[in-house]
C-alpha cells in the first residue's frame, strides 16, 4: 500500500520541492494550498514533473480550515495521513522594538501553533494504527538568533521545543516526530521578508531604518541561493528510515554555523551577525565571512 503524506504550504519553495520529491518516490502526496488557483498551479507543476499528487485547501492559521482539510484528507487516506509534513511558514523581519503584537501573534500562529494543531488532528488516527510520522520544518534560525529576525527565530526555537516534547510523547505509540533544520535555500520567503523590512523602513520613525535599508538587498539575494532539494531529500530520509533521527541538520555550513555560534563569545558573534545583515561595517574579510557563514533563516 502506498503511504500517504500530507505536506502543508506546498505551493512554492521547500514545500513544493518536498511534495514533488515524495510523489516521485511513490508516496501518495496530499499537498495543501491556500487557493484553488495555487492548487491548480501545484497540480500542473506535478504533471510537468510526470508525477501525481492530490491537493487540499488549507489555511493553517485558521482552526476550522485545519479541521475541514483533515476531514477531507481522512476520506482519501484510511482515516488520516500516514505522515504529516509541517512545512507552511512565514517570515517576519524587523527589530523586536518595531514588531507589534498582531504581527508577532500571526508569526507564532502560523509557525508554531498551527504545526501543533495539525499534529493534534492527525495523531488519533496514527495512534489507532500504531504508527506514523510527523516532520516539522525548522531552520538554522531556531538555533541562532540574529538582529532584525527575533520573532522568526523565536518561532523556530519554539517549534523545536514543541517538536522535542511531541517526539517523546508520541514515540510509545509508534509515531516518529522529526525536526528538519535547514540552512538557506531559494524560495519566496526572502522577498516576503524584504518586503516587510521595506515597509518598516518607509515608516521612517524606527531607530533601525538604516539597518532595514542595508538588510533589504542581502535578504532579497537569498532568492538566488541553491534550490531546496537537500531539504526534500532529508524529509524523504526521515520518512523512509526505519529509525529516523530526532533532528536532521542539513549541510556542512549549517552544522558549522551552529557549532561556531555555540563556541564564539557573544561580543564577537553579535558583531558578525550585525555585519551579515549590513547593520555594521567591518574589515572586508569579516564582511565576507559574515555573509558567507551567517544566514540565520
Ligand atoms: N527558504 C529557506 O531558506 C528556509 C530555510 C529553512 C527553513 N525554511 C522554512 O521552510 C518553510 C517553507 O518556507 P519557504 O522558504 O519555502 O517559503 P515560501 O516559498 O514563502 O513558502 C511558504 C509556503 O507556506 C505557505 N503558507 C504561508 N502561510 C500559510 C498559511 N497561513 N496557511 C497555509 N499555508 C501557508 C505558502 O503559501 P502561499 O503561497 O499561499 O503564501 C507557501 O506555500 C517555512 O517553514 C520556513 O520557515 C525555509
Amino acid at each position: 500500500m502506498r503511504r500517504s503524506v500530507m505536506v502543508t504550504g506546498a505551493t512554492s519553495g521547500l514545500g513544493l520541492a518536498i511534495a514533488l520529491r515524495l510523489a516521485s518516490s511513490g508516496y501518495e502526496v496530499i499537498a495543501t494550498a491556500r487557493s484553488e488557483h495555487k492548487a491548480d498551479r501545484l497540480r500542473a507543476a506535478a504533471a510537468e514533473r510526470g508525477v501525481r499528487l492530490s491537493t487540499v485547501l488549507l489555511d493553517v492559521a485558521d482552526a476550522s480550515s485545519c479541521r475541514q482539510a483533515l476531514d477531507q484528507v481522512a476520506e482519501q487516506s484510511d482515516g488520516g495521513p500516514w505522515a504529516l509534513v509541517n512545512n507552511a511558514g512565514i517570515p517576519l523581519a524587523g527589530a523586536v522594538e518595531d514588531i507589534d503584537d498582531e504581527a508577532a501573534g500571526r508569526l507564532l500562529e502560523v509557525n508554531v501553533l498551527a504545526p501543533a494543531r495539525l499534529a493534534r488532528l492527525v495523531l488519533p488516527a496514527m495512534r489507532r494504527r500504531g504508527g506514523g510520522r510527523i516532520v516539522n520544518i525548522s531552520s538554522l534560525g531556531g538555533r541562532i538568533t540574529a538582529p532584525g529576525m527575533g520573532w522568526y527565530c523565536a518561532g523556530k526555537a519554539a517549534l523545536g521545543a514543541v517538536n522535542d516534547a511531541l517526539r517523546m510523547e508520541a514515540s510509545p505509540a509508534g509515531v516518529h516526530v522529526v525536526l528538519i533544520e535547514g540552512g538557506g535555500y531559494a524560495s519566496n520567503i526572502w522577498h516576503k521578508a524584504a518586503d516587510g523590512l521595506k515597509e518598516l523602513a518607509a515608516d521612517g520613525r524606527s531607530p533601525f531604518v538604516d539597518l532595514y535599508r542595508a538588510a533589504e538587498a542581502p535578504l532579497r539575494a537569498g532568492a538566488t541561493l541553491p534550490a531546496p532539494e537537500p531539504v526534500a531529500r532529508a524529509v524523504e530520509r526521515a520518512l523512509s528510515a526505519a529509525r529516523p533521527r530526532a533532528r536532521y541538520v542539513i549541510g556542512t555550513q549549517t552544522r558549522m554555523s551552529m557549532i561556531a555560534d555555540a563556541l564564539t563569545p557573544h561580543q564577537v558573534s553579535d558583531h558578525v551577525k550585525r555585519v551579515a545583515l549590513g547593520a555594521a561595517g567591518s574589515h572586508k574579510l569579516v564582511e565576507y565571512v559574515a555573509r558567507r557563514w551567517c544566514r540565520p533563516w
